[in-house]
């Protein structure tokens, strides 16, 4: 009910009668007057007149009704420990593909290789359960069209220069704006769910970030909006991913890549390979050269560009 009151809103310069709201919702007066008093409460400017309700401007706070059709699947925390905890919890207990966990601020935000994702006020921490019809070797696909997916989305809206680093990190020149964690459940010959967990820089203070860190406003200088950028990704992820199209996946995020052909430093779970970095096979792991002119393939890692 609260998306369809602000979309009328918002689609109307004028102010629009409590009568009209009611009409067009089928529901009462009253009930679209408690609406409009809980949005006021939640940080939106709607002005109440003799003429009707005028919405002057909202917070950009991703809470499920900005989502639209998809607001059912959407659960939205102000704070949280981690989404990923709770989108396991979800997914264990068999909620729908496409169930969206986000939240204001995280206080046990994790990154990959068991690092922490600072997640303070500003910037967007979501995680999405997918159900997809993969074969679990196929899981990293997923992770590489997140990435080039969501680098998209950030030229698309601001024009940033977005460049991906192996796996999943994207970068603007050398600072980070975009980091991806994902946890798979999954049968041998099949994917139970994949739980896919983006942080992305957007108003946050990014100053005491190691390594080097970004946000969004710092390379636009202009408003930016975190349920923006989620609404977009969301559209053209799930479009892709209903529709199948991982086949090119690989040479999209090769488009984009600042990775291949650079001397990088790779930690893996159980040690740290060196070499150059020459292509990515078709599931998605690393090619390296190392300097005894040996090729390795790594399949999960960390990768530290070594010339900068
Ligand atoms: C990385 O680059 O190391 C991955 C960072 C992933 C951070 C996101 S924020 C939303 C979700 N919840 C978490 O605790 N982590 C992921």
């Amino acid at each position: 009910m609260k998306s369809h009151i602000l979309n009328h809103l918002s689609q109307s310069e004028k102010p629009v009668s409590g009568e009209t709201l009611s009409q067009k919702l089928g529901v009462s007066r009253v009930a679209i007057w408690k609406h409009i008093r809980q949005l006021q409460e939640h940080g939106y400017d709607i002005e109440a007149t003799p003429k009707g309700y005028r919405l002057l401007s909202g917070p950009d706070t991703p809470f499920p009704w900005v989502f639209g059709q998809r607001a059912a699947r959407v659960l939205y925390f102000p704070i949280v420990n981690s989404t990923m905890d709770e989108a396991m919890t979800l997914a264990r207990d068999g909620c729908p593909d496409f169930t969206v966990v986000v939240a204001d601020r995280q206080t046990k935000g994790r990154g990959r290789l068991a690092r922490q994702w600072q997640s303070i006020q500003g910037g967007l921490y979501f995680t999405m359960v997918l159900r997809p019809n993969l074969l679990p070797a196929e899981s990293a696909l997923i992770n590489l069209a997140a990435a080039v997916d969501m680098a998209e989305t950030l030229i698309s809206l601001y024009g940033v220069k977005a460049q991906l680093k192996w796996p999943n990190d994207i970068l603007v020149g050398h600072r980070k704006l975009v980091g991806i964690l994902s946890q798979m459940a999954a049968e041998s010959d099949r994917i139970d769910f994949v739980n896919l967990g983006i942080g992305v820089n957007v108003y946050n203070d990014t100053k005491n970030v190691h390594p080097p860190a970004v946000s969004l406003v710092d390379l636009t200088h202009q408003p930016v909006s975190r349920s923006d950028v989620l609404i977009t990704f969301w559209d053209r992820f799930e479009k892709r991913i209903k529709d199948g199209d991982l086949q090119n996946v690989i040479e999209q995020w090769k488009q984009y890549a600042v990775t291949l052909g650079r001397n990088v430093s790779v930690q893996t779970l159980k040690e740290r390979i060196e070499g150059k970095a020459v292509d990515i096979e078709p599931n998605g792991g690393l090619i390296l050269e190392t300097a005894a002119g040996e090729r390795k393939t790594i399949i999960y890692g960390d990768c530290f560009h070594k010339d900068n």
